[in-house]
């Protein structure tokens, strides 16, 4: 597993999100309410919409394009179910939430 720094954990407050890119890949990293941090493919898993511009209430993200909406928890479709938004392994190390880009677990519709 080769983990990459994406940003700082002090850059995005609980229950918030941003868009990063890293090596030519849009990301999304998000705080979850559980306090955790969350990696995501910043493309819909419906039609591949950028997620960057996604609304964020509690743990539900939902897409702009046509409002699914994703447990950012767990990346599990909401509404509807079974979607799966990409995710990838993460941690946070020192103060920087570190990403594994390779080691995708992928997304479903
Ligand atoms: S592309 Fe996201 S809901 Fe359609």
């Amino acid at each position: 597993m080769v983990f990459k720094a994406i940003c700082s954990a002090d850059d995005i407050w609980e229950g918030e999100f941003q868009d990063f890119e890293v090596d030519e890949r849009e990301v999304i990293v998000v705080h979850a309410e559980d306090n955790g941090f969350r990696v995501f493919d910043a493309k819909c898993p419906h039609q591949d919409q950028s997620l960057a511009e996604a609304s964020l209430e509690g743990n539900v993200l939902t897409c702009p394009a046509h409002l699914w909406q994703f447990d950012v928890a767990t990346g599990d479709g909401v509404n509807p179910t079974g979607c799966k938004l990409t995710s990838y392994p993460c941690k946070v190390v020192d103060g920087q939430v570190m990403a594994d880009l390779e080691a995708a677990t992928e997304a479903s519709q």
